[in-house]
């Protein structure tokens, strides 16, 4: 299989071309920039790619890069920091010259030499730099510019190497992904070959390896990651794998049932059922802030998948199904934490277990495609996202059997109501929020001093930015009338209309 390797300096889109990459069905990965080039050669990459960053090549503490990185003679695209850190390392020069570009750019190529083969010689391209490449290193031709930047593409195909200042990993860039298709099957000599096929028949592969004669458990939560990630490993390991099903009381309405009646119907994996509600509405107890409760959880999912191990066997492996926008979201070395998933950044230190995520390299609609052709059914592929602390999340302060049991209910009735208008499936999600504020309102004559509750539906590709859905307003009317009428508790319905970034998709 083909690999292209992403060295990440730190940019916030920088999976974003790991994505793209696979999206051309090549397989690629991002790697940390430090990454020791004795490990990016013994992975034998058809080409490697170089990240853009927030920093100046210039700065103090800029990241850099290990020159021997050039000797490699594999093919090599820098993208805007990396482009610049390139013709740096490589003798050319880099300037502040006062002139950034950020947003939409015209870019005028001048030469066909590999990357814009084939392609318009006038584009829009998607800029956001301050620094620029004033002068490319010897050997490079420049071959596109744009009105500040004199030196936007340079590429030296004697030695594999092309440098781009714009990003053609966004959408933005409408020939971007043609730009990258050029350096794959140009320079870099890939195939096409990463299938979906060649996903599963690569992680059942990896998982025999990684657990041999072992017993393994998989922490199940309904959702299309987990149930993907369980019948991987199943068709790795068969009967040595357990699922754990816990219903820690952060659920929907009828949500345990659904999940044991759908798991216990399609699949033969043997299941056990812990109810833990007491035990975790006990820890949360009086607990109002956002990640302490995240850790909680964590922590606690933990526990109980170890106490359940010493019953199986000493089974030493849990399966989860981590995806990769819960990695990058909990936090890596160079990118910011923005909140801790449960199943990554809240889990406990001191844990018994080793971790085994086959979908940890990829995104939701990739997980997607991968639970199709394994023949999860459709109602299950495509079930929206319900994170692992699950309402705990979704209700602002303390979370009480009380409050909970008012989010259970409106929830239920937006649900029914999105999936009676048809729009289950176009909407990435879509959930009510309890916020911790009551506010006054009227019923039948009388005063009433109640919660209002927060409708929150977005539209999104893979969770990494979301819109806010444009819900009818029919929909909206019926949703709202009926919470208020129909909730004991509730007085007030709200709309939220922020998109991601910068807000995020869940409130907590
Ligand atoms: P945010 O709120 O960060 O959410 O925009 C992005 C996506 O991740 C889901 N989410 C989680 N999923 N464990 C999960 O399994 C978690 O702790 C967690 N936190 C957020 C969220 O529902 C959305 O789809």
């Amino acid at each position: 299989m083909d690999t292209v390797l992403v060295l990440d300096f730190g940019a916030q889109y920088s999976q974003l071309i790991a994505r793209r990459v696979r999206e051309c069905r090549v397989y690629s990965e991002l790697i940390p920039y430090d990454t020791p080039v004795a490990e990016i050669a013994a992975r034998e990459p058809k080409g490697i790619i170089l990240s853009g960053g927030p920093a100046s090549v210039y700065a103090d503490d800029a990241l850099s890069i290990d020159p021997a990185l050039f000797e490699l003679k594999v093919p090599i695209l820098g993208i805007c920091y990396g482009m610049q850190l390139m013709a740096h390392t490589l003798g050319g020069t880099v300037t502040r010259t006062g002139k950034s570009e950020f947003g939409k750019t015209a870019l005028n190529v001048a030469k066909e030499v590999a990357l814009f083969n084939d392609l318009p010689r006038e584009q829009t391209c998607w800029m956001s730099h301050r620094d620029s490449v004033t002068a490319a290193p010897d050997g490079f031709e420049v071959t596109a510019s744009t009105a500040s930047s004199p030196v936007a593409v340079m590429e030296s195909p004697e030695q594999g190497m092309f440098g781009i200042q714009c990003h053609p990993e966004v959408v933005h860039t409408p020939f971007g992904t043609d730009v990258i298709k050029n350096f794959l099957f140009g320079p870099c000599g890939c195939q096409p070959d990463w299938t979906v096929v060649s996903i599963i028949e690569e992680s059942v592969a990896a998982i025999r390896e990684k657990v041999g004669d072992e017993h393994v458990i998989c922490g199940l939560s309904g959702g299309v990651d987990s149930s993907t990630a369980a019948l991987l490993v199943y068709r790795a390991i068969g009967e040595r794998l357990t699922c754990i099903f816990v219903d820690h009381g952060l659920l929907r309405k009828n949500e345990a049932e659904q999940v044991i009646d759908a798991f216990e119907n399609h699949f033969h994996v043997p299941l056990i059922h812990v109810q833990a509600e007491e035990r975790f509405l006990t820890r949360l107890a009086g607990i109002t802030d956002p990640e302490r409760k995240r850790k909680i959880i964590g922590e606690e999912f933990i526990r109980i998948f170890e106490e359940e191990a010493r019953k199986l066997e000493g089974a030493r492996f849990l399966v989860q199904g981590t995806l990769y926008s819960d990695v990058i979201e909990s936090g890596t070395r160079d990118a910011a934490k923005i909140k801790s998933h449960h199943n990554v950044g809240g889990l406990p230190e001191d844990m018994n277990l080793d971790l085994v995520e086959p979908l940890r390299n990829i995104f939701k609609d990739e997980a997607r495609n991968v639970a199709a052709e394994l023949g999860l059914p459709d109602a299950m592929v495509w079930r929206q996202p319900f994170p692992g602390p699950g309402l705990a999340i979704r209700i602002i302060g303390e979370v009480t059997h009380e409050r909970l049991e008012i989010l259970r209910d409106a929830d239920f009735i937006l649900q029914e109501e999105v999936r009676r208008a048809g729009l289950y499936r176009e909407l990435w999600q879509s959930f009510c929020v309890l916020p911790a504020i009551r506010s006054v309102g009227v019923m039948g004559d009388e005063r009433t001093y109640a919660y209002p509750i927060i409708i929150r539906a977005v539209t999104s590709e893979d969770a990494m930015t979301a819109d806010w859905a444009r819900l009818p307003y029919d929909l909206l009317e019926t949703v709202s009338s009926r919470i208020i009428n129909e909730v004991p508790g509730v007085n007030r319905v709200a709309l939220d209309i922020s998109s991601k970034p910068p807000s995020t998709i869940e409130w907590e």
